[in-house]
């Protein structure tokens, strides 16, 4: 009997010893973080594609999502892929990022991509020249084009209320230039404000390294800033720059000497093989990250290029990719949506607007089918929290 006893306390003991953290502490934890970039945010037929089901469905940790891509240009505009940030077109995207805000999720901009033309001499690297003289990077180097590019930059953050902004440099940047981006945005936004970088992952190779889009030297840069200003890269491990089917770039990443931490690098990954070269399966996916997180004790996530189609779910059921991340990074730590029926009822005419807008730019949805138009996302399904005493 005694035995019997002891055995179920001590079985007892195991299993609450093996329950990974007391759920506070996990709430708080952020890492490994879970982030996906969303830049299709409509469907061909001009429809808004809802990123709600990141955080209404069950079993997805999500921790940041980057909207993108951001585009300065030369004639002082600044555009969110096609359009004006403000546009109507994207009533849907700005409704939902803030919910996504509310329950926890950081949300980001990024500025960039492979289109280029945001950090030329025209635009975000105006005036600054391929140096490493901090002082010239900072102070003697001003720039009208600089101004005014970076003005466009800094009002769209503080209109849309972004967490943070990601630079994703795909074309070449001189040092200073960089140096002096980061610089005012920490300065401007402050220690809370989440900066971040997109290299492709043979970049933090040296010396010489491998491939790299950006031209300047990110461990300079780290130094230029000193080490504190950028939160973590969003490193592309994909498209020719490297894969994930095993570990041997990371290692090599942070054995290179250019001291990059393993909890500051984000692991890139396409989240369907249409989206680019070099997508690798989950299961193997799943396997490196295991061995990583053991050598190195933790590392810094994974980010997923892009929302929309992620496998396994593709268009049909696209936030199935982040389910399948939390289960490998991130289990049990899901933030919880809340939805009331006002807030309902503003999602679904938000979306009709923008479904509205975008179809004018196309003609797929037209004015005489707008009759007809309906979300093609179940607002009032969601409703999970009420208002007392206003029925
Ligand atoms: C416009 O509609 C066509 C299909 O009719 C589609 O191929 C195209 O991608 C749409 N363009 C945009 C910007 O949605
Ligand atoms: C500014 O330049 C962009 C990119 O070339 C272009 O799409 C946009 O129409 C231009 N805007 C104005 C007001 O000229
Ligand atoms: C910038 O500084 C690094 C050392 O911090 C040096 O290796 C590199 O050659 C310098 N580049 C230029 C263009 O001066
Ligand atoms: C950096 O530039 C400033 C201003 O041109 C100059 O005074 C300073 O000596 C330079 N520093 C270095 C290390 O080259
Ligand atoms: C980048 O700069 C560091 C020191 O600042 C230097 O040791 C390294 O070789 C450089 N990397 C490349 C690829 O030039
Ligand atoms: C980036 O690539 C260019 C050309 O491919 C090369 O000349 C340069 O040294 C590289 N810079 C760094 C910092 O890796
Ligand atoms: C939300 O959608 C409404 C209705 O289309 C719009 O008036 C409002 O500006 C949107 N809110 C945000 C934060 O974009």
């Amino acid at each position: 009997m005694k035995l019997a006893l002891s055995l179920v306390a001590s079985l007892f003991w195991a299993i609450a010893s093996a329950a990974p953290f007391p759920a506070q502490v996990a709430a708080r934890s952020k890492l490994p973080r879970l982030i996906l970039y969303y830049q299709t945010t409509h469907d061909p037929s001009g429809r808004p594609i809802s990123i709600l089901p990141l955080i209404n469905k069950q079993h997805i940790a999500l921790t940041h999502l980057i909207v993108g891509a951001f585009h300065v240009h030369a004639n002082h505009t600044i555009h969110l892929n096609d359009h004006p940030p403000r546009s109507p077109v994207f009533h849907t995207l700005w409704n939902e990022t803030r919910l996504l805000q509310a329950a926890g999720v950081k949300v980001l901009g990024m500025v960039g991509g492979a289109a280029q033309g945001s950090f030329t001499k025209a635009t975000l690297d105006s005036g600054s020249s391929n140096n490493n003289n901090t002082t010239t990077a900072t102070t003697t180097t001003t720039s009208n084009a600089f101004e005014k590019s970076y003005a466009l930059l800094r009002s769209t953050i503080t209109s849309h209320r972004l967490d943070g902004i990601d630079l994703d440099v795909e074309e070449p940047m001189t040092q200073a230039g960089i140096t002096r981006l980061v610089r005012r945005l920490h300065a401007d936004f402050g220690a809370d404000f989440i900066i971040t970088l997109a290299p492709v992952a043979t970049a933090l190779l040296r010396p010489g390294g491998g491939g790299n889009l950006s031209g300047f030297n990110y461990t300079t840069l780290e130094r230029q800033v000193g080490g504190k200003m950028i939160a973590f890269y969003n490193v592309q491990f994909y498209n020719g720059f490297g894969h994930m089917g095993n570990t041997a770039l990371f290692d090599r990443i942070v054995a290179s000497g250019g001291g990059w931490d393993a909890r500051r690098i984000v692991v890139g990954q396409l989240t369907s093989p249409v989206n680019g070269g070099g997508f690798v399966g989950h299961k193997s996916l799943a396997r490196s990250i295991a061995v990583l997180r053991r050598r190195y004790g933790e590392i810094g996530g994974v980010v997923g290029w892009e929302y929309f189609n992620g496998v396994p779910g593709g268009v049909g059921k696209p936030w199935r990719w982040a389910a399948v991340m939390t289960r490998i990074l991130r289990p049990g730590r899901e933030p919880r949506l809340r939805i009331t029926r006002e807030t309902a009822e503003r999602l679904k005419e938000a979306w009709m607007v923008a479904a509205r807008a975008a179809g004018d730019g196309n003609g797929t949805v037209t004015t005489e089918r707008w009759a007809g138009l309906v979300p093609n996302v179940d607002y009032a399904g969601m409703v999970n929290e009420y208002s007392v005493g206003r029925e």
